[in-house]
């Protein structure tokens, strides 16, 4: 099998992923003030479909819902194409912060019905951050709502998407959960995700790893690494890497992407697409030749300053 292009099954389930997946947190946000209409969420969402990669990556609170509904506009329209999936995510509830067992239901019955699919070959859990693990865990606990969906079939496999490593290790370490979703933490400038996917592979847990461009910083977007401002040193680190591509000839954006594309035991690689060219451009760069020697030069910039505490 070739790592950077076949298509895979995700370790705990039976999902078919590309190794890049398109993330859509973005998607369907209100109208830019530079004007850019509404409509231009449908195409987005209509060449995600159309495109070459198999997962996309939604949840429920995602542009406060839009993003779900402007896929499932999409799929009522042109069905669900072969070999696509939608993967979503349970959310507190928005108001009162509650993730309990009601909620998760209400959360997945909201998702299910703005998209327009009955069962989930894969639900994650998201960003469970208004609950401690153990109110997770207890009876009448979000865990538990996640458990009855998957044993009454309405869900394949069960996730845990969040961002701090210590957190994500407790979920991934309690057995209920097929597929991990980390973020920011397994990129060029933040390895700190590298024991918990260790961990992960070696349970038979599938591994998604999102955003490889820190949200923007290294496809050369923006000053923020993991939606925070970079530290003036990260932002040096950065610049010395760019330096160190341009005598490669190979864009840094290309290096990011393959950074995570290359690790084998990371299923697949979701990166946030806004707008329906970077699809294509994804295809680029994801073909892009990078030396084996370049990697060596890469490393010996040194330890890459993190802006993240877990
Ligand atoms: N807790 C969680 O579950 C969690 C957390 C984080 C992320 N995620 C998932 O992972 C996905 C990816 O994360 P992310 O979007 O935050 O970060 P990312 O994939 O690292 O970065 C995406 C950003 O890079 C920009 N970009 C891509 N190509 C570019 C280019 N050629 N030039 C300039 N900018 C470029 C995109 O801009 P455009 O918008 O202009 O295309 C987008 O804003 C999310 O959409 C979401 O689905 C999940």
């Amino acid at each position: 099998m070739d790592e950077l292009t076949d298509e895979r099954t995700v370790p705990g389930t039976s999902l078919r992923a590309t190794p890049v997946s398109i993330g859509t947190s973005f998607l369907g946000d209100p109208p830019q003030p530079d004007g850019t209409p509404a409509v231009a969420a449908d195409a987005l969402a209509r060449a995600m479909l159309a495109g070459p990669f198999a997962v996309i990556d939604t949840s429920n609170n995602y542009a406060r819902g839009r993003s779900e509904t402007v896929l499932g506009v999409a799929v009522r329209r042109e069905g669900l194409p072969p070999g696509k999936t939608i993967v979503t995510k349970v959310d507190a509830d928005p108001a009162t912060g509650a993730l309990d067992r009601d909620r998760v239901w209400r959360s997945f019955e909201e998702s299910v019905g703005r998209l327009g699919i009955d069962r989930l070959p894969l639900l994650h859990l998201h960003d469970p951050y208004t609950v401690d693990v153990e109110e997770a865990f207890a009876p009448g606990g979000a865990v538990q709502g996640l458990t009855e969906l998957r044993e009454q079939g309405l869900v394949g496999a069960l996730g845990i998407a969040a961002g701090p490593v210590s957190l994500m290790r407790r979920y991934a370490e309690s057995g209920a959960f097929q597929v991990l979703l980390t973020h920011n933490r397994y990129t060029l400038v933040d390895r700190r995700a590298e024991e918990l996917i260790d961990l992960a592979v070696d349970r038979g847990i599938g591994v998604f790893n999102a955003a490889p461009f820190g949200g923007g910083i290294l496809a050369g977007s923006g000053e923020t690494y993991a939606y925070r401002q970079a530290s003036p040193e990260l932002l040096a680190w950065v610049a010395r890497a760019r330096e160190l591509c341009g005598r490669w000839d190979v864009p840094l954006q290309a290096v990011a992407l393959r950074f995570s594309l290359r690790h084998p035991g990371i299923a697949s690689t979701i990166v946030g697409v806004g707008r329906p060219e970077r699809l294509a451009q994804l295809t680029r760069l994801q073909a892009t030749a990078i030396p084996e020697e370049f990697w060596p030069e890469l490393a010996a910039l040194g330890t890459p300053p993190s802006t993240l505490e877990d």
